[in-house]
């Protein structure tokens, strides 16, 4: 059997094509669109082209992007000073701190500057509180991608059992709650879980996000589960000529798809879903703010 490959890429163009409608329907009815601010300091290529994604895909929507990039040297009062001057300014919906920050910036003490009601990337405390508490607010968006997939292949995720290999902040651990939050029964695993491959193999859906280039392999993979990637990790790439590198998920990808029902290719999975659903938040933000009903769809 070959697994379902699951088109991140076509499913987050659909989701912005989505949220487009829904801009213009706001902007019909209220006279304005929500605006995303992203600040990014010093000079980080990855960082840049990352930026640079999210203003484009911000302004195809129809929606506003608002740019501040910063010296690498800025000091960490004058970019906490930046983010509490885009917290007041009732013409920003969304912000959006680029991580990594330079060195000298401590990451948690800027983010926590951020308006928890703007907090599109959803990492202040109280974002995170209000998810565990099962309370309204932004959620990470990766997190937020892998449960959207999920629900394109499988519908109602309700009794399904979830396995989150990894549990960082920024994906195992609020995607356990966002799983949760659907009706999943949910395990986390990590490094010292016994029996690794034996756990996996009773996920209905298995979410890898442990960084580790190709560690799952097809017999981790319980017949007809949905895998859903979240690595993505540069390797070697000796046959594409010396020196050559290509990108890998955490899941060995040509095991996997012989067992699973369906599977997200590294690149083009979680990947596209993640800054489609930053522009999710971005419209949800600005609608709890202002007021707004909530569009249909999204
Ligand atoms: N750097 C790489 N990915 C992300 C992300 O999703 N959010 C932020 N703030 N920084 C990042």
């Amino acid at each position: 059997m070959s697994a379902q490959i699951i088109d991140g890429k076509a499913i987050a163009a659909a989701l912005r094509a989505r949220l487009g409608d829904n801009v213009a329907q706001l902007k019909i009815a209220h006279g304005r669109v929500p605006a995303l601010a992203v600040v990014l300091v010093g000079d980080d290529p990855a960082s840049q082209v990352y930026v640079r994604n999210k203003a484009r895909q911000t302004q195809e929507m129809g929606m506003r992007s608002i740019e501040h990039k910063l010296d690498v040297g800025t000091p960490e009062k004058a970019l906490i000073a930046l983010v509490q001057s885009l917290n007041v300014d009732p013409d920003v919906d969304g912000i959006l701190v680029q991580l990594p920050l330079p060195k000298h910036i401590n990451e948690a003490t800027v983010i926590e500057q951020i308006d928890p009601a703007k907090d599109v990337d959803g990492l202040t405390e109280a974002s995170a509180g209000r998810l565990v508490l099962g309370k309204p607010g932004l959620r990470p968006c990766t997190p937020t991608g892998c449960v959207l997939l999920a629900q394109g292949v499988l519908g109602d995720l309700t009794g399904k059992t979830c396995v989150i290999v990894g549990r960082s902040i920024l994906v195992g651990k609020p995607a356990a709650h966002l799983f949760l939050e659907q009706n999943c029964t949910v395990t986390i695993a990590h490094s010292r879980t016994k029996d690794l491959p034996a756990l996996c193999r009773t996920a209905d859906i298995l979410i890898a996000a442990v960084g580790r280039p190709q560690m799952i392999k097809g017999d981790w993979v319980k017949p007809g589960a949905c895998v859903i990637d979240v690595g993505i990790n540069r390797v070697d790439a000796p046959e594409r000529g010396a020196g050559k590198t290509r990108l890998v998920g955490d899941v060995d990808y040509d095991e996997a798809a012989q067992v699973a029902a369906a599977i997200t290719p590294v690149p083009g999975g979680v990947g596209p879903m993640t800054i489609a659903c930053l522009l999710r938040n971005t419209v949800l933000a600005a609608c709890a703010r202002m007021d707004w009903p909530v569009p249909e769809g999204i």
